[in-house]
């Protein structure tokens, strides 16, 4: 499959950095539906004035739902090179509405059929850092032993494994078979997308993000990883009969399917993310001066680059 050209980078850059901009200006103020609407906005802004044949693969959910970002939408002129396109405007819109930390605005490309159309339902999810031999994770293996078989591979003891997990009542499973075997639990109120990546950041002390998320944040999730390295398994999780119908229609048959990395980022992909709350990856959205800063991580895996980029332009 081909490969991407390296202005999708800045294209990448540009929509998160746009979007994460708009969504600043929206954090505090209790407005969760104003804030997602600032920074869809943005984005779609910026990907129009960029010379790409861009189609969006995961987006804001289905058309007759998402009035702009929706699966299926093309965007940019149309003159440029064909791109899928996942991205999240707003990954956190909770967070940015109660001015909490990690909130990001998220974008992936892909050359065309790179990543899985993932429908807008839970997956199951379980993601390691790099360097530790394939197979060592395993989704259908309790939590508790997925800690020990990683604590051997590291050589330490189970006490010395973190493991980051959402704080909903849907994990409680989840935390108890962690506690038992006596590894560390750090909650996050929201955004898993971080939350699996810090994985594979070793300033964040996370060894292991285990829980279930939005599917389609699992596919973002899944293209950072694939340009940091690290494993990933994922299953989908459907509650009823629309949401697999959904699956089905993005051509999804096998709905016990689990995924790993490859699966759901098949090619090569670019990532980007700015930052628009402060977190524990990223700085947010400042404004001072008349001027505007953001931070945005950029990593592209087909020459595993990874960038930190710390832009300032008049507000
Ligand atoms: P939003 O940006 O839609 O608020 O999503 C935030 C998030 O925490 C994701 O990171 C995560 O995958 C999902 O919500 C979990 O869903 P739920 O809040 O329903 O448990």
């Amino acid at each position: 499959m081909a490969t991407l050209p390296d202005t999708l980078i800045s294209y990448a850059v540009e929509a998160c950095e746009d979007a994460a901009i708009a969504a600043s200006r929206m954090v505090g103020r209790g407005d969760e539906k104003a804030a997602d609407q600032a920074a869809v906005d943005a984005m779609r802004k910026a990907f129009n004035r960029q010379d790409m044949d861009g189609l969006i693969v995961i987006g804001e959910g289905e058309r007759d739902e998402a009035p702009m970002l929706y699966i299926g939408e093309k965007v940019g002129t149309g003159k440029g090179p064909r791109v899928d396109i996942a991205l999240d405007p707003l990954e956190g819109t909770t967070i940015t509405a109660k001015a909490m930390a990690n909130a990001l605005a998220v974008v992936a490309m892909a050359p065309e059929g790179g990543m899985l159309q993932a429908p807008d339902t839970y997956m199951d999810k379980i993601a390691i850092g790099p360097g530790y031999d394939d197979g060592i994770i395993d989704l259908d293996a309790s939590a508790a032993e997925n800690v020990e078989a990683l604590a051997r591979a590291k050589g330490v003891s189970p006490h010395e494994i973190t493991a980051c997990v959402l704080d909903r009542p849907r994990h409680a499973e989840i935390i108890a078979s962690l506690r038992k075997v006596g590894a560390r639990v750090l909650m996050i109120g929201d955004g898993d997308v971080a939350g699996v990546i810090h994985t594979a950041e070793p300033e964040t002390g996370i060894d292991i993000y285990i829980g279930q998320g939005g599917a389609p944040e699992g596919v973002l999730a899944c293209a950072a990883l694939k340009c940091v390295g690290g494993q990933f398994q994922g299953r989908l999780v459907f509650r009823n009969d629309d949401e697999r119908a959904r699956a089905e229609r993005l051509g999804i048959t096998d709905y016990a399917r689990k995924y790993s990395l490859n699966d759901l980022v098949r090619t090569d992909a670019v990532f980007a993310a700015t930052g628009v709350t402060k977190g524990a990856m990223l700085g947010g959205v400042s404004v001072r001066g008349g001027m505007v800063s953001t931070h945005t991580l950029v990593m592209d895996s087909s020459t595993r680059t990874i960038r930190r980029i710390h832009m300032t332009r008049p507000a």
